[in-house]
């Protein structure tokens, strides 16, 4: 049995995994913004108030898992948020919120809790084919693309410096997944929370121990396929 810290599990992907990894037998720590009384129902252990933009609600955080000494064999970088934009229009107020979610969210918990995680421990990030640059099609989007962009650059930095430990790091896109980020015309296409969790957990399982110095991989979870950075 291992020890799972999902972040921005209020709801969406991040409480279908939480849900889903409990209902293997993990233990499941749920990292969210608010309380989640339905979480606590199924006996997972909520931590509200964790704003992965706030200094002092990430350290918060890491001194509750220290105080029960709680260390962690897996990290979900989940939180995130995504604001509608376009070139005319744009609001550098909201891109700027997203890069602290999006970006620096997982650069603070990563670091917050780097004396929690299990000498072997796993840290996923779920960025989004979105941030890939090399698949860029489109163009729009400009504050999440960006974020998302980076956060692919801070999980392939943090995953150098997590290999020198043995810590193993994995990029994850999710798909499109019917959730409160997706537009209503978007959900009918796009799989359920469920789905995408257990296609996430699936490749999570299969992050072998890593080597120093090894580049993660940018995975397309429910298609199984690499996407280019
Ligand atoms: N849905 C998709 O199609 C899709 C595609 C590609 C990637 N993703 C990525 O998958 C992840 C989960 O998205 P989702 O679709 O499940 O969206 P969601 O339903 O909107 O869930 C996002 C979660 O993040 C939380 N959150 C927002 N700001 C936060 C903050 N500052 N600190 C901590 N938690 C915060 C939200 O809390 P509240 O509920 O309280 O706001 C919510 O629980 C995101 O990183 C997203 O970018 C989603």
């Amino acid at each position: 049995m291992s020890t799972v810290l999902v972040t921005g599990a209020d709801r969406g992907i991040g409480n279908a995994l939480c849900r889903a990894y409990h209902a293997r037998g993990e233990t499941v720590i749920a990292a969210c913004l608010e309380e989640s009384d339905a979480l606590r129902a199924l006996g997972i252990r909520v931590e509200p108030g964790v704003d992965v933009t706030s200094d002092d609600a990430v350290r918060g955080l890491a001194e509750r898992l220290a105080n029960s000494r709680t260390s962690l064999d897996l990290l979900i970088n989940n939180a995130g948020i995504a604001e509608r934009d376009a070139l005319g229009a744009l609001d550098y107020d909201a891109i700027r919120r997203q890069i602290e979610v999006n970006t620096l969210g997982p650069l603070r918990v990563t670091e917050a809790l780097l004396s929690r995680l299990e000498p072997e421990a796993r840290v996923a990030f779920i960025t989004s084919r979105i941030g890939s640059l090399g698949d860029n099609r489109s163009g729009g989007l400009y504050g999440y693309r960006i974020s998302k962009c980076a956060a692919n650059m801070v999980a392939v930095n943090l995953a150098h410096d997590l290999g020198k430990r043995g810590i193993a790091a994995v990029v994850l896109h999710p798909g499109m997944v019917a959730t409160a980020m997706t537009f209503d015309d978007e959900r009918h296409e796009a799989r359920s929370p469920e789905d995408a969790a257990a296609a996430l957990i699936e490749r999570i399982d299969r992050v072998e121990p890593t080597e120093p110095g090894a580049q993660p991989a940018f995975w397309h979870a429910p298609e199984r396929t690499i996407i280019p950075w």
